[in-house]
């Protein structure tokens, strides 16, 4: 598993499970990511979600479509749809494993979170629906003028739909504009913490501001708890890991497919208030001369933790061919002052 390099599976092909997560039950590691195809056309979602799996994280079995598109039309998973960042969680109060992944459309108009469930973590998933989160619900952090109806008013009026950064965006009022059809869900990941409760944290408000938001018991809705973080801040790929106590994110930047600085941030309370410190990678890979200003020419996929070590694993995209868009898995290093690097490695094991 070199970094950068082609991982193949065991029947010899390059795994296809982009922008993904790992999930380990009974003793099993499964992996699950974006099945792309060749070419540009390889952003949409033509087959679903792959899912592999591994006893030793080394050597991974193809085990199949977990999530299949299909030919509905009218459907959120339909073939030609996008289906982006699928992550998996186990519910251990109802024995399902449940997957969220970001639910849209060739021109990312959509912005919603599409939930799927199975009984086995190799699926079949069947799709439940796709929506925007938290309906009629205000964040913790609600102010008056988030609910000032007259900014709502104008902002409805304005159509704002800019999806990056963009000065605009200060003067709008996005929170309040969504209140009543639900808020923006766009890059997303899910966590589970030592309490057995669920959150989605996902890319809100045009991409400006990151929510984080309590799921239900059985981790299949929104619970209409929630936070924001990182106001106008416009992070993608949010990547999302506790160490003693503590929870750290890892996120990028907001430019698309190409690559960009990343930010570190943590907090004491999963809610916020969250701490941002700056770029936590270091280092050079000289394999395609590229540091830490391009996330070495990567974008955060999701955080695993291997044998009490934690890992961020990241995408290459290739743009012209996103079939072969590449890993690379990097160790976390923790900091005496709280917060971590994620130093460029070669190869993340010493075998
Ligand atoms: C950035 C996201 O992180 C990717 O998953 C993908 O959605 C691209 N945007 C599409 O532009």
């Amino acid at each position: 598993m070199k970094n950068g390099s082609l991982w193949l599976d065991t029947n010899g092909c390059h795994i296809n499970a982009h922008a993904g997560s790992f999930l380990r039950h009974n003793g099993v590691w499964y992996w699950y990511g974006e099945h792309k195809i060749a070419g540009w056309e390889g952003r949409l979602a033509f087959v679903g979600v792959h899912v592999y799996s591994s006893a030793d994280f080394l050597s991974w079995k193809d085990e199949g479509i977990a999530l299949k598109v299909n030919d509905d039309p009218a459907s959120p998973i339909c073939r030609g749809c996008r289906i982006e960042r699928p992550k998996v969680i186990y519910c251990a109060s109802t024995g399902k494993f449940v997957m969220y992944f970001h639910s849209t459309d060739d021109k990312h108009t959509i912005a919603k979170c599409g939930v799927a469930v199975a009984d086995s973590p190799l699926g079949p998933f069947e799709f439940l629906y796709a929506e925007r989160p938290d309906k009629e619900c205000w964040p913790l952090d609600v102010t008056d003028a988030d609910k000032d109806e007259e900014s709502i008013r104008r902002t409805i009026e304005r159509n704002y739909i800019i999806n990056r950064e963009h000065e605009e965006a200060f003067t709008v009022n996005l929170l309040g504009r969504d209140f009543s059809g639900g808020q923006m869900s766009r890059d997303q990941t899910l966590f589970v913490d030592d309490d057995d409760k669920a959150y989605h944290i996902y890319a809100s408000e045009q991409n400006s501001t990151l929510h984080i938001s309590l799921l239900s018991e059985d981790y299949l809705y929104h619970s209409g708890i929630f936070n924001r973080a990182f106001h106008r801040r416009w992070m993608e790929a949010p990547v999302i890991f506790k160490r003693n106590g503590i929870y750290y994110l890892f996120m990028s930047g907001c430019t698309g497919w190409y690559p960009n600085a990343a930010r570190g941030a943590w907090a004491e309370n999963i809610m916020g208030p969250w701490h941002e410190f700056g770029n936590p990678c270091s280092g050079y890979c000289a394999e395609n001369d590229s540091n830490a200003e391009t996330t070495f020419n990567c974008q955060g996929a999701c955080a695993v933790n291997i044998d009490g070590e934690i890992y961020i694993m990241l995408d290459r995209w290739n743009m012209e061919n996103f079939i072969d868009s590449r890993y690379c898995l990097l160790k976390v290093k923790f900091m005496d002052n709280g917060c971590f690097e994620l130093p460029w490695q070669e190869s993340a094991f010493d075998i």
